[in-house]
């Protein structure tokens, strides 16, 4: 697998986003009628989905909680109006592997999965599950995943600002073209890795992008989230060697935004912009995603590296799976 396996993997994003809307259509999973909760649990690039739902509930007020848990267990006891999904692409992640365990026995969950451990054990435990595509990265997966589990919310619940129709309208961003940006950022984080400044409703992007230079690029970078950072990071900002390191990620719901604008003013606007782009939050956000892959992507070749192997990630699961198997 190399720089070739990425490029194709993301050439079909737009395809993977459509099989992940038909399956979440056709799924006919148990869920509570009165939804109160959505626990979305998994790791990595497959836990990332409980980001992109959070940003998306906040935004637009949906009648049900969402809840991110990037864990090995459920810190509280589930309720009658929960929906868990618990998701892996591999299927043979311990962590979520621990909260299929502990947690849907006794609750309704459904498994998100291309196979492994996790897809044997719900069809022993007749638990429903929206089934992936093989053979990929669980991190080139990303759009199959976010709209097999954003169709099954919208086919079944009623959640405002995002109906099925457009769900469907919304995959025209797979097309829009990334190039300058990519080149100009991709070079710019090569001088030195960015201090990611984020604003709701856009956490999610910012994490995505800080895993993706990690896992791709093998760059370490971090993010700050506002109005917090304003409250202590910003002290210390200006003292860095390269202050142009600075970028807040914004879109069109950042307009207006009162933190970012103080924010920028008391760093006397030494601020750069990751700017997104789409007619919608959620072509917002897919736009994000596929510019942090691409840019990942990019500053990979620049470093000499290949973007698909994860050594350190591999070499951390078989440590921990010889434990536990002691
Ligand atoms: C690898 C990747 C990782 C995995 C994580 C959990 O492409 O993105 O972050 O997603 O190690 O593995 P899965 O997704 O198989 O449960």
């Amino acid at each position: 697998m190399d720089r070739d396996f990425f490029e194709k993997a993301l050439e079909r994003w737009e395809e993977l986003a459509i099989r992940g809307l038909r399956t979440g259509e056709k799924a006919e999973c148990d869920a509570p009628d009165a939804l109160e909760r959505i626990i979305v649990t998994g790791m990595g690039g497959s836990g990332i989905v409980g980001d992109f739902l959070s940003d998306l509930a906040n935004h637009y007020s949906w009648p049900f909680e969402v809840l991110s848990l990037k864990d090995d267990r459920i810190p509280f006891r589930p309720r009658e109006g929960d929906l868990i999904f618990v998701v892996s692409y591999s299927g043979n992640t311990l962590e979520t592997l621990s909260v299929f365990n502990q947690s849907c026995s006794a609750s309704r969950c459904i498994i998100v999965t291309s196979g492994g451990e996790l897809l044997s054990r719900s069809i022993t435990s007749g638990k429903c599950s929206l089934r992936l595509s093989e053979g990929l990265l669980p991190r080139l997966d990303l759009p199959e995943i976010l709209y097999s589990i954003l169709s099954f919310l919208t086919s079944n619940y009623k959640i405002p600002n995002i109906k099925a129709e457009s769900l469907d309208d919304s995959i025209v961003i797979f097309k829009e073209d990334l190039k300058h940006q990519v080149n100009k950022l991709a070079k710019r984080f090569m001088i030195s890795p960015p201090i990611l400044i984020v604003s709701r409703p856009y956490f999610s992007v910012a994490i995505r992008l800080k895993n993706d230079l990690a896992e791709n690029s093998k760059l370490y970078s971090s993010i700050e989230f506002l109005p917090e950072a304003a409250h202590n990071v910003v002290e210390a900002l200006p003292y860095l060697s390269d202050p142009n390191r600075i970028f807040i990620v914004t879109g069109k719901y950042s307009w207006g935004n009162i933190y970012i604008e103080a924010f920028s003013k008391a760093l006397n606007g030494k601020t750069s912009y990751i700017e997104l782009k789409g007619d919608s939050l959620l072509q917002e956000l897919i736009y994000g995603y596929r510019l942090s892959a691409y840019i990942s992507l990019e500053l990979s070749s620049l470093r000499g590296l290949n973007p698909c192997t994860t050594e350190n990630i591999d070499k951390y699961k078989e440590e921990l799976g010889r434990v536990l198997s002691h």
